[in-house]
């Protein structure tokens, strides 16, 4: 952090300045609350093992919080440490490492982890929000159907859309050697290895035709420059009235809509809002091309395309 030190003096002080100052202080004083409450969680999922003096303290900011993790299961506490977690060290490397290349090469295992816990719940939200708006989805899903997770990751989501639809098949692709390690891990523990396949490929060299009723597409982390290439590819791959879901961050207000922006530059993908990323499924040769807003405790949504 040496680029951040404080010069000897520090000049005039206005009223503006009064007012970042405190905004500062304040936003502080939300990021140790972040990781107090990570930690806490953490403990409740018997992740870690902390002192005792350390677990009291962090339980009091829970409690000041006006939080009560007793309820909370210890599989879900994991789930929200890690993507707490993943979010918080993916925004102190925007801080410390501002220089770093936009592209995704995080090799840090509560990163992936935590990115990964982040879009397990768009599983539940396919199922119940999204396949029904789209024609034929919640049928198709409902029996043996092929899905491909286009950035499978640690294969949270994978694992995840197998307990949710566990008479699909499911393929996932990743080019980044030390996430499909995880995965591969990941599903094993899960007694998935039947249902799952991971494997090293990257999107644009896609050869399956005709093979998948849908089609998840990690739209914040595939380069931009790729992405055309990638998403012809997967139309191919797609049978005929299949889906794609193209999955996207997303913002509330102007705040979020800004930090949504940052977020997918920083993890490598293009900047689009819905119709640029519309108009990319229509190029692709997509059609019935459906804009869906999901919760999955960050705000996000999912542009779909279908394949005529
Ligand atoms: C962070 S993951 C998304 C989280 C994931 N659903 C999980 O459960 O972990 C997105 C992935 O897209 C992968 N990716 C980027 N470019 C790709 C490409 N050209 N082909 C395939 N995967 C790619 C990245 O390596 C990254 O692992």
């Amino acid at each position: 952090m040496s680029a951040w030190a404080m010069p000897t003096t520090a000049g005039p002080t206005d009223e503006s300045t009064h007012q970042v100052q405190r905004v500062l202080g304040d936003l502080v004083q939300g990021a140790e609350t972040l990781s107090a409450l990570i930690v806490a969680l953490g403990e409740r999922a018997r992740l870690i093992d902390i002192s005792p003096a350390l677990s009291e303290r962090v339980a009091g900011v829970v409690q000041a919080m006006g939080l009560d993790l007793s309820t909370v299961s210890p599989e879900r506490a994991a789930q929200l440490a890690g993507l707490g977690g993943g979010l918080l060290a993916q925004s102190a490397n925007l801080s410390a490492r501002p220089e770093a290349p936009e592209t995704w090469n995080v090799v840090d295992a509560s990163v992936l982890d935590g990115l990964g816990a982040a879009s397990a719940p768009f599983a539940v939200q396919i199922k119940d929000a999204v396949a029904p708006r789209l024609e034929g989805l919640s049928r198709r899903l409902s029996g043996e159907a092929t899905i491909l997770d286009v950035g499978a990751g640690v294969a949270a989501l994978s694992v995840a859309l197998a307990t949710v639809f566990p008479t699909a098949r499911i393929v996932g692709i990743d080019v980044w050697e030390p996430s499909l390690a995880r995965a591969r891990a990941n599903i094993e523990a899960a007694g998935m290895a039947e249902s799952i396949v991971v494997r090293r490929q990257d999107v644009c060299d896609l050869a399956d035709r005709d093979h998948y009723d849908m089609i998840w597409f990690a739209g914040p982390f595939i380069p931009a420059d790729v992405q055309p290439q990638a998403l012809r590819q997967c139309a191919r791959a797609l049978k005929p009235g299949g889906w794609l879901l193209y999955g996207a961050f997303a913002g509330h207000d102007p705040l979020s809509d800004v930090l949504a922006d940052l977020r997918t530059l920083r993890s490598g993908g293009p900047v689009l809002d819905d119709e640029g990323i519309a108009s990319q499924l229509g190029a692709a040769g997509l059609v019935q091309v459906t804009p869906i807003g999901v919760q999955v405790g960050l705000p996000s949504r999912i542009v779909a395309g279908r394949r005529g």
